[in-house]
């Protein structure tokens, strides 16, 4: 297993050598795996095409990395404890044992339904053990897996099982998140609709509610497991065969399938789990994020079940029953390393503080936060209130495409600095560069962030679309990844995250394309055109706003926004729904048809003091029509 490092002259050492001889360095790590056979080449890579190898050569299968190899010494230690949506119903404890039983089980399930290695097997799950144990299943059997959030829409599941021609789905009847029931079925069903290459549908019984089952596609998961084999060899798999594909949004309506692979990913994600948050052998350790994305993949799957460690999974939300929920769970479990959104905190921050002094928090020794920056209010209040000033907090850069995180301190070990995600881990060299794509040396600056080598859970390709993964990462500033984000490094050297410089916004933590949203907009009946801003918002950090021109001949009002809604949620899920909607008689627009988002960006900030220079615009009367009708 992968020792941590435990001092701040350590984490220079470390860092010294992972950038003099990166092969060797991460060589080291990987050697603490259990390997089928060891690879021939550590890496291999060039960013022009893009390609990148770890590890090459070598055969390996994740799972008896985060199961089997630590059965010996701690099977019938928790692996996931599962804290249910009612506070009332009680938790759930699977060992290492039980876990490595019942993935072996479902992964026999697909088999069974004719999984096999190198297909894609898409997974729409609520917050259930048996969406981890689905995970676990497809890395057992080589299968890679593709998990779309559950609140997604039928047609946003549609086209990612669609991209990557997914032969199996495995959703349940529904899920309960807080006071709602999600009927997944129904969603599945009519995206099912429209996915010819789906064969089987494995059905897990969630809320017990009436559901149609197709002859011959749909089979139940209990059904399945009572008559299944127990054992289920580990499928030999590449070091560079992919793990799973996730996808995001990017620039264009389309979402990208960030593709991961397996041997690269598994390093880091213990690596960065590990030294991140510093955590010990009898640890429980709490991330609140969904599955659905990357954070629930790399820090409550695959990084805390490499490292050994109990992962706490929580089927709800933090405000359910009340806002007490996150501490109640805490106290409860005595939680030692606890990771949120800042969107979480602001949003409890905003509630009665007696929600949090009722619970005792004194397990608490370490707060993370992940997926947007975090404001430095909600920063002070976290470190306050949630870790009485005695709880490092660990800020952690990253993204989809990173596979870990990347910029971060490292609890109690480094420095921090409210608001800064800090320095790289050891292995990672960020670079800022300027607008002509001049790397910008020195302390105290400002500009791109990149990444100018190459780490072991970087994303190797988009699905199906080499080019657009060379185009968007890799052609921007030749030789270096670039990851969308503007940044600025201290006169001491430390990262702050400033936010994306590209077509993406980030709302409550959740990354969408403002092409995305657009196009849903689009297909109102009466929208001819659209624009999507991000604006300043308490709780969300960004809130979407949505300038639309209508048809001239159709009467527009509140019925009307409800429709826009309306059409959103049904294209894409209701994470994307715009907060303000204002109907507009055009947009600023250049003569070469660009829309000039900076100053939409300024009049839905509220700020129209200064517009820049709108000599270039086509129709500039248009602004002063805009300003006026501003919400
Ligand atoms: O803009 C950055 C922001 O979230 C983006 C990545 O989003 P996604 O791929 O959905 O992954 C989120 C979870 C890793 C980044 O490009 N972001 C993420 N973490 C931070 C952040 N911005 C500031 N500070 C962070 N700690």
């Amino acid at each position: 297993m992968i020792q941590k490092i435990n001092s701040f002259e350590e984490y220079q050492s470390e860092y010294s050598k992972s950038v003099s001889n990166p092969e060797e360095f991460w060589a080291k790590q990987a050697e603490t795996f259990q390997w089928k056979k060891k690879w021939n080449k550590t890496l291999e890579w060039n960013f022009d095409e893009p390609k990148v190898e770890w590890f090459k050569g070598g055969k390996l299968n994740i799972t008896e990395n985060c199961l089997d190899r630590h059965l010996e010494e701690r099977g019938e230690k928790t692996a996931i404890l599962w804290e249910p949506n009612e506070p009332n119903k009680p938790a759930i404890h699977i060992t290492y044992n039980e876990l490595h039983d019942r993935v072996c089980k479902f992964a026999n399930v697909l088999k069974k339904n004719g999984g096999k290695k190198g297909d894609r097997i898409c997974l729409y799950m609520p917050m259930v053990p048996e969406l981890a144990i689905a995970v676990l299943a497809c890395a057992r059997i080589g299968a890679i897996h593709s998990v779309v959030f559950a609140g997604f829409s039928a047609k946003a599941l549609a086209e990612r099982i669609n991209d990557s021609q997914c032969n199996i789905l495995v959703t349940a009847d529904g899920g309960f998140r807080g006071a709602k029931t999600i009927d997944l079925k129904t969603i599945a069903d009519e995206a099912l609709e429209n996915c010819l290459s789906i064969k089987k549908s494995i059905i897990l019984k969630r809320i017990n509610s009436e559901v149609s089952m197709k002859q011959d596609r749909d089979v139940w998961l209990h059904d399945e497991l009572a008559s299944i084999d127990l054992s289920c060899d580990a499928e030999e798999m590449d070091a560079e065969d992919s793990l799973f594909i996730l996808y995001t949004s990017g620039s264009t309506g389309q979402p990208k399938g960030v593709q991961h692979t397996i041997g690269g990913y598994m390093v880091y994600a213990e690596y960065s789990f590990k030294n991140v948050f510093q955590c010990e052998e009898d640890d429980i350790y709490w991330c609140t994020a969904d599955i659905g994305w990357i954070t629930g993949h790399s820090y409550i799957v695959y990084g805390p079940l490499l490292a050994g460690a109990t992962t706490v999974m929580f089927e709800g939300v933090p405000t359910y029953p009340d806002a007490g929920r996150f501490w109640e769970v805490v106290e409860k479990h005595k939680v030692n390393l606890f990771y949120t959104a800042p969107t979480a905190i602001r949003a409890l921050q905003a509630c009665d503080i007696d929600f949090v002094n009722n619970y005792d928090l004194s397990s608490l020794r370490v707060l993370g936060s992940v997926g947007e920056p975090i404001n430095v209010e909600a920063w002070e209040w976290y470190n306050e209130h949630i870790g009485k000033q005695n709880c490092p907090i660990v800020d952690t850069w990253w993204q989809t495409e990173t596979g870990g995180m990347m910029i971060s301190p490292l609890a109690g070990i480094t420095e921090l600095k409210p608001t800064y995600a800090t320095l790289p881990l050891p292995g990672i060299q960020p670079c800022l560069v300027d607008a002509d794509g001049e790397e910008i040396f020195g302390n105290d600056v400002e500009g791109n962030l990149c990444i100018k080598y190459p780490w072991p859970s970087m994303l190797r390709t988009l699905w199906g679309d080499h080019e657009r993964c060379r185009q968007t990462y890799f052609s921007t500033y030749p030789g270096k990844y670039f990851t969308g984000d503007g940044c600025k490094r201290d006169a001491d050297g430390m990262y702050r995250i400033t936010g994306r410089v590209d077509d993406v916004i980030n709302v409550s933590g959740h990354r969408m394309g403002t092409a995305e949203v657009e196009n849903a907009i689009n297909e109102h009946e009466a929208v001819i055109e659209s624009a999507i801003v991000g604006y300043p918002h308490d709780i969300k950090g960004q809130g979407i706003y949505a300038y639309c021109i209508m048809e001239t001949n159709k009467a527009v009002n509140d019925t009307t926004r409800k429709e826009i809604l309306a059409k959103v949620t049904d294209i894409i899920g209701p994470i994307a729904k715009p907060d303000k909607i204002q109907f507009v008689p055009g947009l600023p627009k250049t003569r070469s048809g660009k829309i000039m988002r900076r100053i939409l960006r300024k009049i839905a900030e509220g700020d129209t003091s200064n517009l820049g220079d709108t000599s270039t615009l086509l129709d500039p009367s248009v602004i002063e029509t805009i300003k006026k009708g501003a919400i």
